[in-house]
């Protein structure tokens, strides 16, 4: 299918790259193709950034029949620009697709509308070591009728916009709260698929966490409520006596992209991995035994973020003396290494543009 350009007839300044805010500075241009039941997936196009023209009645406003991606173009010291895992992206979004009851994507049409626009957009993949070009693809349902069903006109879009760190803290490490009141999602539910619902329903334990000072919370299940899932935008990994502990994805954690690549190298690198159920209060004997050595989390936006401080109602401990410690620091190291082209792929990870 070829994808028709049209430019912008303006272009915006570009903002310096150790000022940008996570998600604020969006491009010139736009990537849309449109489906519709009988047809299909139809007149993909590039458009100049701007409004999407949406029914009121559509049901991504009222059901919120949405799911999206994140991932991250990236460029090399020759100036080469590439990205990291795209088609693992893909595959997931069509596994959330499957779950919301919207169509599947193919693949090479998926990938198109991510490398044709980040070609567009070249000039705004940031030079600067540690800021890179965000690539949002999202999917939305545009019936415009009030029942609940599952939409029969639908558009994939793809906007983009550069990035530097998600976090203000940047590589120090955050602060995260354990959420007992709210639940994210539960086994059933839409917990494993990217999809808005699942952040509207994070956003008020979010919002109290940040009032009280933590950058984000840490989710426990929704049956027991005693065992870990996710923090909002990112997996959490523990090193607890020398073993890397991460919660499995039990249908209500999101298979994150990061989470497999971290595992992979710590396999690599000979560490014992555990999958597995984790209770808080596990973790929290752990800190309190001096056995939880290293907490940190891991995303696309969120790289690898290091974790200096677990609360619970009124307990509070702090972990590596709220320093980022060696295999945090090790993961970062060889995870954006490949991912700016500095250090050996040998997964083959990379996709150049
Ligand atoms: N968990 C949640 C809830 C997220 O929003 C994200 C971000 O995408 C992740 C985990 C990490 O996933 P990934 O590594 O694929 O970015
Ligand atoms: C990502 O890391 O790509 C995400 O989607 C996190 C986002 C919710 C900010």
């Amino acid at each position: 299918m070829e994808i028709k350009i049209t430019r912008a007839e303006t272009l915006k300044e570009k903002p310096e790259s150790s000022k940008l805010v996570f998600g604020k500075s969006m491009t010139d241009h736009m990537f849309i193709v449109d489906y519709d039941e009988g047809q299909g997936w139809h007149d993909p196009r590039i458009v100049p950034y701007g409004p999407l023209l949406i029914d009121p009645a559509a049901k991504v406003l009222h059901y919120a029949e949405e799911i999206f991606e994140g991932l991250k173009a990236y460029r090399d010291a020759q100036g080469k620009i590439q990205l990291f895992r795209p088609l693992d992206n893909i595959d997931r979004m069509n596994k959330s697709a499957e779950r919301l009851c919207m169509p599947q994507i193919p693949q090479d049409l998926a990938l198109a509308g991510i490398t044709e626009l980040v070609k567009v957009e070249r000039d705004w993949v940031p030079h600067e070591e540690g800021a890179s070009l965000y690539i949002r693809p999202f999917m939305i349902g545009l019936d415009a009728q009030l029942g609940v069903h599952s939409s029969k006109h639908v558009q994939y879009v793809v906007v983009v916009c550069p990035v530097g760190a998600y976090y203000p803290e940047g590589l120090a490490p955050v602060k995260i709260f354990v959420e007992e009141r709210d639940v994210r999602a539960v086994k059933g539910g839409t917990g494993m698929a990217k999809t808005g619902g699942n952040y509207a329903a994070s956003l008020r334990a979010g919002h109290q966490a940040e009032q009280k000072g933590y950058s984000q919370v840490l989710w426990l299940d929704g049956v027991h409520r005693k065992y870990i899932e996710e923090v909002g935008a990112m997996n959490v990994m523990f090193k607890v006596a020398g073993k890397i502990l991460t919660p499995d994805l039990n249908g209500s954690v999101l298979d994150g992209i990061t989470r497999r690549s971290c595992l992979q190298l710590l396999r690599d690198w000979g560490y014992e991995v555990e999958e597995r159920r984790i209770s808080a209060e596990e973790l929290f004997q752990a800190a309190e035994n001096g056995t939880l050595e290293e907490a940190w989390g891991t995303g696309t936006a969120a790289v690898i973020s290091p974790i200096g401080e677990l609360a619970m109602g009124e307990k509070k401990v702090s972990i590596n003396h709220n320093q980022i410690g060696e295999v945090t620091r090790k993961l970062y190291d060889q995870l954006t290494g490949i991912q700016w082209g500095r250090v050996a792929d040998p997964h083959n990870w990379i996709m150049p543009l």
